[in-house]
């Protein structure tokens, strides 16, 4: 955990426009910044960073955040990588709380030893140097079709046959020290305590993150044996749901194209480099993860899977779909392209060649074609149970489905092959008519005018201070049914301390207030709210609040004197509900 006050400083010392500057150049723009949106397609420029308040928002296609928020979507690091990048660029070093992050210091108990990074890094170079020294590997690499250039590019290595070719290299093999090595995957220590190299006699793939340093290795045994691939084990630094093999070599050739094209094996990535496709990226023989499609979907519109034409590959391939609906969000593209049977992406490049490949990419079936038809093979259409078993099966895919224009349109094809009504099927699926926003989608202001709560919001985010002048009684009485209301009662307390917007921002960070935050920001950039207007408009807002409350009261009285229901002292508040609105000069409920 990264201390709160921590993030507040780091904010607090941070200029976002800065941050925003290094990459994407800003323009001045009246009060903001402005610049065309990097994380959609644009013309004329909706993206605006606001050097007062410490965010970006874009109009355009909704993206949002502070410097933090930036370096994790623009660059696509994760919390802690874009707060440690931040720290560094302003000088601080981020305070440890606890282990989580101590794979970046020297292992416990020895103080000068090497980080897990270090020893990776050292490895790798080594392996590398092996390479250059076995003429076995290298001819096994280049009857698999691939160049030195291509070799060199992926950083690949090789361990050659021994089982304690590390020791030399890392005097921590025979010291205390050894838990590095451990914790790095690259030693194995059996129940009689006897250390040994865990890679031998394999061809190494550096499995590399975001920023290019060597997190894990995967070692493919030369010719035959078992198992054919070795991959590290998860450590402090290697989390396989997490990582890509190959993202910093595609990430060029992914702007290039807004595609990435994932694969299953290291040799489709390599093989798909080698002929000229540099876009292709594999998971680390696990399933593809929903998180897997968030970090690539953060830098590309286009997510094509393309695996092996096999019963496995069409297996691993709903596995991934199953996975991808969560992630998916408006302009973004899911599909899926098949190799024939006898073929993986590798085989098939080497083959047929980069146009064929390159044409199987094109023409691949987009997720929702998949969807339906892999549903529909399973089931009898012509009677009635097929129908509704088909029905059953769509339910919680379609449920998990955040963008309701895609969602419809799987409605309608899936009414069509039932027989039924695009509404039926959403009653029966039980999809809610509005669909729940996910993150990532953009919540687009209302065009009607604010209501009362957001614009007490509007106040209360570029005041704080005035969030204490509130009573409490008023807030309390919202109704509890009131997204808006259980909202606003939520940020007052975080209001109270008078946070900067940016801190705000990192606070709620994932919470369900997020996306109404970002809302009400994004409104205030359009159209500021003036300083010296603030308390003003505090009042009024607050006198309105405090009239519709007694307007809600009356209400209910008067319902109740139609029954004839009336208590004595009921009859006497709603005598004097009457006087007091009439004295405030009611003009009819205004919402
Ligand atoms: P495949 O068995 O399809 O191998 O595994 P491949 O990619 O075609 O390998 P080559 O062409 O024979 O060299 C696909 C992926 O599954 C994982 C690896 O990530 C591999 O690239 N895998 C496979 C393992 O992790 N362990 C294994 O034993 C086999
Ligand atoms: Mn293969």
């Amino acid at each position: 955990m990264i201390p709160e006050s921590f993030i507040q400083e780091l904010l607090a010392r941070t200029d976002i426009v800065e941050i925003i500057d290094r990459v994407v150049p800003l323009k001045k723009a009246g009060a903001n910044y402005a610049a065309c949106c990097p994380f959609h397609k644009e013309k004329s420029p909706s993206f605006t960073v606001s050097p007062s308040k410490q965010f970006y928002h874009c109009f355009g296609c909704g993206a949002h955040g502070t410097a933090i928020g930036f370096l994790m979507e623009h660059q696509g690091l994760s919390f802690p990588d874009a707060i440690e990048d931040l720290a560094r660029h302003c000088g601080l070093t981020v305070p440890q709380e606890d282990n989580e992050r101590a794979f970046r210091k020297p292992a416990a108990g020895s103080e000068e030893g090497p980080s897990l990074l270090d020893v990776m890094l050292k490895a790798h170079k080594y392996y590398r140097d092996e390479l250059k020294q076995s003429p076995r590997a290298i001819d096994y690499l280049k009857r698999r079709g691939l160049t030195g250039e291509i070799a060199a590019r992926f950083g690949i290595g090789y361990a050659p046959e021994g089982w304690q070719n590390l020791r030399p290299l890392f005097p921590e093999y025979d010291s205390p020290a050894f838990q590095t090595l451990l914790k790095a995957g690259l030693v194995i220590e059996n129940d009689q305590k006897r250390r040994y190299d865990r890679f031998r006699d394999r061809v190494m793939f550096p499995i590399l993150d975001q920023k290019g340093q060597v997190i894990a290795f995967g070692g493919r045994i030369l010719d035959q044996g078992e198992p054919k691939y070795l991959n590290s084990p998860e450590t402090p630094l290697f989390e396989k749901g997490r990582e890509v093999f190959g993202l910093p070599q595609a990430r060029e050739a992914c702007r290039q194209t807004d595609t990435v094209i994932v694969v299953e094996g290291y040799m489709d990535v390599v093989a798909l480099a080698q002929h000229g496709i540099g876009n292709a990226v594999a998971t680390l023989g696990t399933a593809t993860t929903t998180t897997h499609i968030r970090k690539l979907l953060r830098m590309v519109d286009r997510v094509v899977f393309c695996f092996d034409g096999d019963a496995a590959g069409r297996k691993a391939a709903w596995r991934a779909l199953e996975n991808s609906l969560e992630a998916l969000a408006e302009q973004k593209v899911l599909a899926f392209a098949f190799l024939p049977p006898e073929h993986d992406p590798d085989s098939y490049v080497r083959d047929l060649g980069k146009e064929a490949f390159q044409a199987a990419i094109d023409r691949a079936t987009p997720l929702s074609e998949f969807l339906l038809q892999t549903l529909s093979s399973h089931v009898d259409l012509t009677s009635a149970e097929g129908r509704a078993k088909l029905l059953a099966e769509a339910k919680p895919l379609l449920q998990k489905i955040p963008t309701p224009m895609l969602r419809l349109q799987i409605v309608k094809q899936l009414a069509d092959k039932t027989g039924l009504q695009p509404s039926e099927v959403e009653r029966g699926c039980e999809l809610s008519r509005q669909a729940a926003h996910p993150n990532n989608t953009p919540v687009r202001a209302p065009r009607h005018a604010p209501s009362i709560l957001r614009r007490l919001l509007r106040v209360l985010v570029q005041a704080p201070e005035l969030a204490s002048t509130i009573k409490p009684s008023l807030t309390n009485a919202l109704p509890t049914n009131d997204p808006l209301a259980n909202s606003l009662n939520r940020l007052l307390p975080h209001l109270a301390t008078n946070p900067q917007p940016s801190e705000l921002l990192e606070r709620l960070r994932g919470s369900e207030d997020a996306p109404l935050l970002a809302e009400i920001f994004a409104s205030l950039l359009s159209e500021p709210l003036e300083k010296d207007a603030l308390s003003a408009e505090l009042a009024g807002i607050v006198a309105q609040m405090e009239r519709d409350q007694l307007d809600t009261e009356l209400a209910v009285l008067q319902q109740a004197a139609q029954r004839g229901s009336l208590s004595a002292p009921e009859k006497a508040r709603y005598a004097e509900l009457l006087q007091t609105l009439q004295q405030l000069g009611r003009t009819g409920r205004r919402r």
